[in-house]
Protein backbone atom coordinates (compact mmCIF):
# COMPACT_ATOMS: atom_id res chain seq x y z
CA UNK A 1 0.00 0.00 0.00
CA UNK A 2 1.61 3.20 -1.36
CA UNK A 3 0.59 6.64 -0.97
CA UNK A 4 2.90 9.89 -0.63
CA UNK A 5 3.86 10.36 3.20
CA UNK A 6 2.50 7.11 4.36
CA UNK A 7 1.30 8.84 7.17
CA UNK A 8 -2.76 9.29 6.16
CA UNK A 9 -3.85 6.89 3.86
CA UNK A 10 -1.37 3.96 3.07
CA UNK A 11 -1.51 3.44 7.20
CA UNK A 12 -5.60 2.55 6.94
CA UNK A 13 -5.17 0.52 3.70
CA UNK A 14 -2.47 -1.72 5.27
CA UNK A 15 -4.55 -2.02 8.81
CA UNK A 16 -7.81 -3.02 7.24
CA UNK A 17 -6.85 -5.00 4.30
CA UNK A 18 -4.65 -6.91 6.66
CA UNK A 19 -7.48 -7.59 9.68
CA UNK A 20 -9.79 -8.55 6.43
CA UNK A 21 -6.86 -11.16 4.97
CA UNK A 22 -5.17 -14.25 7.30
CA UNK A 23 -2.09 -15.22 8.27
CA UNK A 24 -0.72 -16.62 5.26
CA UNK A 25 -0.69 -12.79 3.53
CA UNK A 26 2.24 -10.49 4.45
CA UNK A 27 0.75 -6.05 4.12
CA UNK A 28 2.45 -3.59 4.68
CA UNK A 29 2.56 0.41 3.55
CA UNK A 30 5.06 3.08 2.70
CA UNK A 31 5.28 5.89 1.29
CA UNK A 32 7.03 7.47 -2.12
CA UNK A 33 8.46 9.97 0.11
CA UNK A 34 10.73 10.24 2.89
CA UNK A 35 9.03 13.31 4.71
CA UNK A 36 7.81 11.66 7.85
CA UNK A 37 10.44 8.43 8.01
CA UNK A 38 9.85 6.91 11.46
CA UNK A 39 6.75 8.94 12.41
CA UNK A 40 3.42 7.75 13.38
CA UNK A 41 0.52 8.30 10.95
CA UNK A 42 -1.27 11.57 11.39
CA UNK A 43 -3.57 12.19 14.56
CA UNK A 44 -6.38 12.41 12.29
CA UNK A 45 -5.78 8.91 10.08
CA UNK A 46 -5.13 7.22 13.83
CA UNK A 47 -8.54 8.53 15.10
CA UNK A 48 -10.95 8.07 12.43
CA UNK A 49 -9.04 4.09 12.59
CA UNK A 50 -10.06 4.16 16.67
CA UNK A 51 -13.47 5.47 16.11
CA UNK A 52 -13.93 2.03 13.84
CA UNK A 53 -11.87 0.03 16.19
CA UNK A 54 -8.61 -0.40 14.24
CA UNK A 55 -5.61 0.63 15.94
CA UNK A 56 -2.97 1.81 13.38
CA UNK A 57 -0.82 3.74 16.31
CA UNK A 58 1.61 1.70 16.06
CA UNK A 59 2.73 2.15 13.01
CA UNK A 60 5.89 3.95 11.68
CA UNK A 61 5.96 5.89 8.15
CA UNK A 62 9.13 4.38 5.98
CA UNK A 63 10.31 4.92 2.54
CA UNK A 64 9.84 2.84 -0.31
CA UNK A 65 12.87 0.78 -1.35
CA UNK A 66 14.27 -1.88 -3.77
CA UNK A 67 13.12 -4.82 -2.01
CA UNK A 68 9.84 -3.97 -1.92
CA UNK A 69 9.68 -4.47 -5.85
CA UNK A 70 11.11 -8.10 -5.32
CA UNK A 71 9.05 -9.28 -1.82
CA UNK A 72 5.80 -8.24 -3.00
CA UNK A 73 3.28 -9.58 -5.25
CA UNK A 74 1.56 -6.31 -5.88
CA UNK A 75 2.32 -2.92 -4.91
CA UNK A 76 -0.73 -0.56 -4.97
CA UNK A 77 -0.54 3.32 -5.15
CA UNK A 78 -3.18 5.43 -3.65
CA UNK A 79 -3.12 8.00 -6.81
CA UNK A 80 -1.52 8.71 -10.29
CA UNK A 81 1.25 10.66 -8.83
CA UNK A 82 2.21 7.62 -6.62
CA UNK A 83 1.84 5.32 -9.16
CA UNK A 84 3.96 7.24 -11.70
CA UNK A 85 6.99 7.25 -9.15
CA UNK A 86 6.68 4.42 -8.17
CA UNK A 87 7.00 2.79 -11.90
CA UNK A 88 9.83 5.34 -12.37
CA UNK A 89 11.96 4.37 -9.43
CA UNK A 90 11.37 0.38 -10.48
CA UNK A 91 15.11 -1.55 -10.86
CA UNK A 92 15.95 -3.21 -14.01
CA UNK A 93 14.30 -6.08 -14.27
CA UNK A 94 11.43 -5.47 -11.93
CA UNK A 95 7.90 -6.76 -12.94
CA UNK A 96 6.25 -3.47 -13.43
CA UNK A 97 3.09 -5.36 -14.05
CA UNK A 98 2.57 -5.59 -10.44
CA UNK A 99 2.43 -2.26 -10.04
CA UNK A 100 -1.62 -0.97 -9.87
CA UNK A 101 -3.85 1.72 -8.77
CA UNK A 102 -5.49 0.26 -5.59
CA UNK A 103 -8.97 1.49 -6.42
CA UNK A 104 -8.61 -0.27 -10.07
CA UNK A 105 -7.49 -3.16 -8.27
CA UNK A 106 -10.69 -3.31 -6.47
CA UNK A 107 -12.55 -2.11 -9.89
CA UNK A 108 -13.63 1.10 -8.57
CA UNK A 109 -13.66 4.51 -10.18
CA UNK A 110 -15.04 6.97 -7.32
CA UNK A 111 -12.39 10.08 -7.68
CA UNK A 112 -11.28 9.17 -11.40
CA UNK A 113 -10.00 5.94 -9.80
CA UNK A 114 -7.91 7.84 -6.76
CA UNK A 115 -7.67 7.88 -3.13
CA UNK A 116 -7.80 11.68 -2.22
CA UNK A 117 -5.30 12.94 0.04
CA UNK A 118 -6.65 14.54 2.67
CA UNK A 119 -3.70 15.62 4.57
CA UNK A 120 -4.53 19.35 3.93
CA UNK A 121 -8.13 19.26 4.38
CA UNK A 122 -10.08 18.74 7.71
CA UNK A 123 -11.08 15.76 9.62
CA UNK A 124 -14.34 14.70 7.53
CA UNK A 125 -11.64 14.13 4.63
CA UNK A 126 -10.16 11.51 6.71
CA UNK A 127 -13.49 10.03 7.49
CA UNK A 128 -14.73 9.90 3.69
CA UNK A 129 -10.94 8.31 2.85
CA UNK A 130 -11.52 5.88 5.66
CA UNK A 131 -14.72 4.99 3.89
CA UNK A 132 -13.47 4.43 0.47
CA UNK A 133 -10.77 2.37 1.79
CA UNK A 134 -12.32 0.35 3.89
CA UNK A 135 -15.29 -0.25 0.61
CA UNK A 136 -12.18 -1.09 -1.74
CA UNK A 137 -10.27 -3.36 0.88
CA UNK A 138 -13.63 -5.39 1.09
CA UNK A 139 -13.50 -6.21 -2.39
CA UNK A 140 -9.50 -6.50 -2.53
CA UNK A 141 -9.40 -9.70 0.47
CA UNK A 142 -12.12 -11.27 -1.55
CA UNK A 143 -10.47 -11.28 -4.25
CA UNK A 144 -7.42 -11.90 -3.35
CA UNK A 145 -8.57 -14.84 -0.59
CA UNK A 146 -10.17 -16.15 -3.79
CA UNK A 147 -7.55 -16.15 -5.42
CA UNK A 148 -5.49 -18.76 -2.79
CA UNK A 149 -8.39 -21.26 -2.31
P1 LIG B 1 -0.38 10.51 2.55
O1 LIG B 1 -0.70 12.07 2.84
O2 LIG B 1 0.42 10.49 1.27
O3 LIG B 1 -1.73 9.89 2.41
O4 LIG B 1 0.40 10.01 3.75
C1 LIG B 1 0.27 13.06 2.88
C2 LIG B 1 1.08 13.17 3.98
C3 LIG B 1 2.04 14.17 4.04
C4 LIG B 1 2.16 15.06 2.99
C5 LIG B 1 1.34 14.95 1.88
C6 LIG B 1 0.41 13.94 1.83
N1 LIG B 1 3.13 16.13 3.07
O5 LIG B 1 3.18 16.93 2.13
O6 LIG B 1 3.88 16.19 4.05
Amino acid sequence: MICLGNICRSPLAEELLRTKLNDDFVVDSCGTSAYHEGKQPDKRSILVAQQKGIDISAQKSRPLVEEDYRHFDVLLCMDRSVLSKVLNRAPAGADTAKIKLFLAEADMNDHQGEVPDPYYGDLSGFLDCYNLIDRATDTLAKKYLAATC
